[in-house]
Parts: C-alpha cells; structure tokens; sequence
C-alpha cells in the first residue's frame, strides 16, 4: 500500500515523505519510537513548528511542549475549530499513528494559506506531545494539560531510567511548576476534530479511503504488582513455592479469558516485568499492566470487576500479595453527530472512489485526544485507511498518499463549509 513518493497525489504524497522524515527523529537508531521530550522528540517538535510557520501559522510551543498553529479567520473576533493529534509513539510503532493527525490539517492551512483564503473560523492545530504515555505512564498527558486537568502527582513519575518526568521537562526547557500554563480558555473553542489511521481493517476491507467515527471506546490501564518469594530454583519444593511469574502467568490468561467475551471488549497484558530475574531464582516479585477497553463503560467496568475478581483469587490460592493501581481511565466518547454528517458530506463530495453512497461511519477501539477534548467541546474524527491488513503499534503500520490526499480533500470542503461558531458559545 505504500505509495512512492513519485505518487500521482502529490499532496498526499508529500505528506508520507514528512511522515517519513519525522519518523527519523526516533529514540533508537534501528526503529521508530519517540518518547515524551526526549532530544528526537524535541526534534520532531522543532520540525513540525517549522512546517506550521511554512503553511502560514503563527506557532507557540505550551508548558508541557505541544506544538500550537494558529491560523486567523477572517473575523479576529471569531472562535476557533481546534484540530491535531499526538506526535509522540509507542516503542517500536507506526510513523503515522498520531503524526498524519498533525500532516493533514497543516497541508489544509497551507492550502488556504497560498490561496491567501480565511475562513469563518479561525483554526488551531495542536500536536500533543504525549498521548501514548509510553515513557512515563501518562496517557493524554498533553491533551489534559490543554484543558488544565493534568494531575501534578505524574510529575514524579520516572521512567525505565528512574528519570522523574519533572526532571525530563527541566533538561527541555520546561519549566514542571508551570504546567498550568498549558491551559487555554475552553470558550474560544468551538469543536476539536481530528484525523487520524483507522488502526484496523473496517475501511480497507471496505475499499473505503475515509470513514466517520461514531463513538470512541473507552478504556483503564491498571498496573498489578505480585509479590511471592524468591527462592532457589533447586532446593524449594513445587508444592512450597510462591512463584510471583507463575501466578502473574494466570493472572494474564484470566485477562485474556474474560475479555474474549465477545462485542466490543477487549483487554491486553503489554507489560510484564520480572524483578531480578535470574534463571534459578523462583521469581519473587512481578509487575504487569492490564489494559480493558469497551465501546461502552458498561462493559468494561463489569469485565474490570470479573477480572480482577479473578487476579485476587489467583493470589490467595497461591500466597501472592496483589496490589493494583490503577494508571489510567478514560469514558467512552461519542462523537457530535452535527460534526459526523458534516464530516461524512465532505467526504461524499470529494471522495468519487468511495464504494458506497454513504460515507462510512465507524467505531474506534483505539483512543485518542480527542476523548480529552470532549470533556470541554463537541469532537468529530475523520479515519484514513489504514494498509497491511490495517495493522498499527507495528512498524509495519502503512497508508497510501492517495488516501492521505484524499483527507486533505475532504477535511478541506469540511473548512471551507464549516460555519462561523455562535460567538456566545456552543452551537
Ligand atoms: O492506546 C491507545 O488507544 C492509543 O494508542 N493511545
Ligand atoms: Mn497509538
Ligand atoms: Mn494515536
């Protein structure tokens, strides 16, 4: 699916030869992860202010490091439609999760930017420093920021380097005391939307290039800390053990057992960590994470319920003590219908390839800021087909520059028709 950059969308792709050069400023020499406010992160952010200031934006960096473009309406006074996504990744992931959420609405402003056009509303990009939280365990810490809602307590938190993330921001020039300062007036936003890779197969089996997102699923990450005995691999008898791997070992199959429930549930162990692990010593000490996620909160609170049920079982059965903290929480998000069909009609005017008269409109099971910014505005998002069976958080996550054309089509009809926000505040 990957387009070369000679493809006949040139927009698009000019927009996968940017992924690709930001996709250089990675944490490791032999794959692609950026990780919150390390020097490639700081990189990328000085790359993306200078293609913001290129399209004809006036750029500020904010207190926790998230890039802002601005670009006037018409009318100084009109409110604003906020778009961006995170440019920070997972370890070992996809260059275009988060970053074509920043390259498509810069490739829109610099559109309207070389047609010296304004439009009814004044428009900000955001590219949110962290979303993944990989570094620091700090999902949406940028978005949360933005609204003011980031808890100080993740200010302590260290990284697999015992860095604390308050440290992490003095050696980039952030200032940990002012984080409040990344919080902008709620009331000059008229609505977020955001692009971003499906992250799965929907659209490509579909052969749709573009798809609506309906609602977001919510989800929990927790971190479970199992505390056994460590002993002699040789000496201690299988029926006298407190083995902390062994009953961390059930405690993912209970995750994985429950969550096969079916619908919209889902649930992963993506970290387990042996303390001192040595191959003849009886693990004494585990932690691990346990994300849930549903397209209801419904669901996932009664799996969340089940499981751990389930885990604090497991542990009295074996001797085990199980502390659980949790990490993260976000609800479940619906997306505001006014921005679906609105979203959806540019995408029927521009996309003459689109298999079916209606656009597609579809589910995510990945989150996003987005969900953050629904706490202070209406959001919409706009899914891109996604390549290689719709992989992602893989380094094989792929899309074509005719898809990535084709977003800027349609997010730039949806501008160009979006009505001036009631100055009075929300629709
Ligand atoms: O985990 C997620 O859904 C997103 O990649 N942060
Ligand atoms: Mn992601
Ligand atoms: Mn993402």
């Amino acid at each position: 699916m990957e387009a070369t950059p000679a493809s006949r969308d040139a927009t698009g792709g000019r927009i996968l030869e940017q992924a690709a050069a930001l996709a250089r400023h990675s944490d490791a020499p032999d794959h692609y992860t950026r990780t919150y406010l390390t020097p490639a992160h700081q990189a990328a952010a000085r790359v993306i202010a200078q293609w913001m200031r290129e399209a004809g934006m006036a750029v500020r960096v904010d207190a926790v490091g998230s890039v802002i473009g601005r670009y006037d309406a018409a009318d100084a006074a009109a409110r604003t439609l906020l778009m961006g996504s995170h440019f920070d990744s997972v370890r070992n992931g996809g260059r275009y999760d988060g970053v074509l959420g920043i390259l498509v609405p810069i490739a829109c402003v610099a559109e309207l930017h070389a047609r010296r056009e304004r439009l009814a509303c004044a428009i900000e990009i955001a590219a949110f420093a962290d979303e993944e939280g990989a570094r620091f365990q700090t999902s949406f810490l940028a978005s949360r920021a933005m609204l003011g809602r980031l808890d100080a307590a993740v200010l302590e938190r260290r990284d697999a380097d015992g860095v604390s993330l308050a440290d992490a921001m003095r050696t980039a020039g952030l200032d940990p005391a002012r984080v409040a300062d990344a919080r902008i007036d709620p009331a000059r936003i008229g609505a977020y939307v955001e692009v971003h890779i499906e992250q799965g197969p929907v659209l490509l089996g579909e052969g749709s290039a573009l798809g609506v997102v309906t609602t977001i699923a919510g989800g929990t990450r927790h971190t479970l800390r199992v505390r056994g005995e460590a002993g002699h691999a040789g000496t201690v008898p299988m029926t006298m053990r407190h083995d902390a791997l062994a009953a961390a070992a059930e405690m993912v199959l209970a995750v994985e057992k429950r969550c096969a429930a079916g619908g919209s549930l889902v649930g992963t162990v993506g970290i387990l960590r042996v303390k001192d692990g040595t191959g003849n010593v009886i693990p004494g000490e585990v932690e691990l994470t346990a994300d849930i996620r549903a397209g209801d909160d419904a669901t996932r609170e009664a799996a969340e319920a089940d499981v751990f049920a389930a885990c604090d079982a497991i542990a009295r059965r074996r001797g085990v003590a199980l502390e659980r903290t949790r990490t993260h929480h976000v609800h479940a998000v619906a997306c505001a219908p006014w921005l679906q069909e609105r979203l959806a009609a540019a995408i029927e005017e521009t996309d003459a390839e689109r298999p079916a008269p209606r656009a597609r409109r579809l589910p995510s099971g990945a989150g996003h800021d987005a969900m953050i910014l629904a706490e202070a505005t209406e959001v919409g998002m706009l899914f891109v087909r996604c390549g290689a069976g719709g992989v992602s958080h893989n380094p094989a996550e792929t899309i074509a520059a005719e898809d990535a054309g084709a977003a800027v089509r349609a997010l730039l009809a949806f501008l160009r028709r979006l009505p001036a926000f009631p100055a009075d505040g929300p629709r």
